[in-house]
């Protein structure tokens, strides 16, 4: 059995995810990327993890600013979850997207309404084919109510699609 990228895809599809926003602070602009590859790590230290793509925009900041937010999309955040998985945008407009931000202590982006926020610090990263893992220390973390936005069998979907 030889495995293609598409299998690979179909596969990992299944694994229905939420979706971020990782953003970060470049220099005094807000830059932004959709991300579901982002899970927990450890809980003494709390540390969480994010695998970037190496032709990502984010991967160079990341490296570069090693702190880093993960906005974690409500489900009426898909319009801001396409504005950042696209490449060939300079998100000066986030507003058309309905992204409104204010900023942390340390002066991390932080998307108004999502469910919840983490303020992360780099740890370590890890070099894994096309992508890096960035592992990160949680610094400060704030939750609000609401619902998620899901991802599965790439597409969108909320929490009322799966209980149908
Ligand atoms: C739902 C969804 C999840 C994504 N997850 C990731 C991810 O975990 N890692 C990644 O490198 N790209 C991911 N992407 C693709 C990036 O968002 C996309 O390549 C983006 O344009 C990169 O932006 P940048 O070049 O400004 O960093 C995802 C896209 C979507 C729609």
């Amino acid at each position: 059995m030889r495995l293609t990228a598409s299998d690979f895809r179909r596969a990992m599809g299944c694994f229905a995810t939420g979706v971020t926003v990782i953003t970060i602070d470049q220099e005094g602009e807000i830059h932004g990327m959709t991300a579901n590859a982002f899970t927990a790590v450890s809980l003494d230290p709390v540390l969480v993890l994010v695998c970037v793509d190496h032709r990502a925009r984010t991967h160079a900041h990341l490296h570069a600013r090693k702190r880093f937010g993960v906005n974690v999309l409500r489900s009426d955040q898909q319009k801001i979850s396409e504005y950042y998985a696209r490449s060939d945008e300079k998100h000066q407009h986030p507003e058309s997207a309905g992204a409104r931000f204010d900023r942390t202590a340390q002066g991390t982006p932080v998307l108004q309404g999502a469910l919840a926020y983490l303020e992360c610090r780099l740890h370590s990263t890890q070099a894994a084919g096309d992508h890096t893992i960035f592992i990160a220390e949680v610094e400060e973390v704030v939750v609000r109510d609401g619902e998620p936005l899901l991802y599965f069998r790439s597409q969108y979907r909320d929490i009322a699609d799966v209980r149908g």
